[in-house]
């Protein structure tokens, strides 16, 4: 053999060997070592380079060219190596994590109002929009706001209508409803005009069904001023009735009796379970009670600091509960206050 052939053997050896121990590479840690010792400086191919100054002249220029392809070629083949692995590595990752990457996210929880909330918001709005200001006053009562300033003196049989939760403290009550905020009012603006709603919760001693609480929630109305008549109670009444259950909701008044107001009215509007043809809900009536309503009593007014030869005023109070109750067809009163989720969750 040549010395020619032999380098060029020599050459052919350092690849295949180097390429075939390539092959057997499964991991980043032996491919770095495989690099070190086939392409790093000290390696049989880089060897090759440096003792080209040993041959002959002719042969240089031969062996250098051969050199560098074997390099190239062992260049290219760890680059494909590289390539490989990475893959793999990703693929067996994706085997065993098993992240699925097209999974829907975990929901985040949305919190909503209650539907009590819901409408009083509503009702306050309306209100609102018609202009009255909200006005809070307690829920712990004195037997004076809740009854005596409404004309209703101790002893009067009128009492009688709401049952009462009295606290220890001598004359000192939980509100039956949220009429005594009317007076409260009065004494803080006369002799000013009032147009305010009272918004809250009032609490009665009542046997526990379904259909009656000893929590629940009302809203009282209250205009005082000079010169105030029933046809604006009427008129305002029925456009708020409107404007809560739709443009062609009917209302009807029905003369009541209530100790604060002289004359006093109920005010029913058409079941809107049954659109007024008689139901379960209605009682067969076709008509819902849904507030209490009168023109001030000149007492009241007299009690909460306006003299009643000189203003007038209208007050009507609402229960949101049991409204609330048919409107969403809810078959137990019990619902509202016992936090449930899978109740609240409906609304
Ligand atoms: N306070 C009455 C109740 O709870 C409701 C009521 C009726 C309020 C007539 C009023 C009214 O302001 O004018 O039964």
């Amino acid at each position: 053999m040549t010395d020619q052939a032999k380098e060029l053997e020599k050459l052919t050896q350092i690849r295949t060997e180097a390429l075939s121990v390539l092959a057997d590479v499964r991991d980043e840690e032996a491919l770095e070592a495989w690099r070190v010792a086939n392409l790093g400086r000290s390696s049989p191919v880089m060897h090759v380079f440096s003792s080209l100054g040993q041959l002959d002249k002719e042969l240089r220029p031969l062996m250098g060219q051969a050199a560098n392809e074997v390099r190239t070629a062992l260049e290219a083949a760890l680059e494909e190596k590289q390539h490989l692995l990475k893959e793999a590595a990703l693929r067996k990752a994706l085997e065993t994590e098993q992240l699925d990457v097209t999974m829907p996210g975990r929901p985040v929880e949305r919190g909503r109002l209650h539907p009590l909330t819901q409408v009083l918001r509503r009702i306050t709005r309306i209100f609102g929009d018609m202009g009255f200001q909200v006005y809070h006053s307690p829920e712990v009562e004195t037997d004076d706001y809740n009854f005596t300033y409404l004309n209703m003196p101790p002893y009067h049989p009128a009492r009688d209508m709401w049952d009462t939760f009295y606290t220890k403290d001598e004359g000192v009550l939980l509100r039956t409803h949220t009429s005594p905020g009317q007076i409260r009012v009065m004494r803080e603006r006369a002799p000013e005009p009032i147009r305010v709603i009272l918004p809250g919760a009032t609490m009665r001693y009542e046997q526990l069904s379904a259909r009656s609480e000893i929590e629940f929630a009302q809203v009282e109305v209250l205009v005082v001023g000079e010169g105030v008549t029933f046809a604006e109670l009427k008129g305002t009444l029925e456009d708020f009735a409107r404007r809560l259950f739709g443009e062609d909701a009917r209302t009807r008044l029905r003369p009541s009796h209530f100790p604060f107001t002289e004359p006093s009215a109920e005010m029913d509007v058409g079941c809107f379970v049954c659109g007024g043809e008689g139901c379960a809900v209605c009682k067969e009536t076709g008509w819902l009670e849904i507030l209490g309503c009168g023109m001030v009593h000149p007492v009241v007014l007299e009690y909460g600091g306006y003299d009643p030869l000189v203003y007038s005023g209208f007050a009507a109070g609402m229960g949101i509960d049991r409204s609330t109750l048919m409107r969403y067809r809810i078959d137990d009163i019990r619902h509202f206050r016992n936090n449930d989720i899978r109740f609240l969750r409906q609304f």
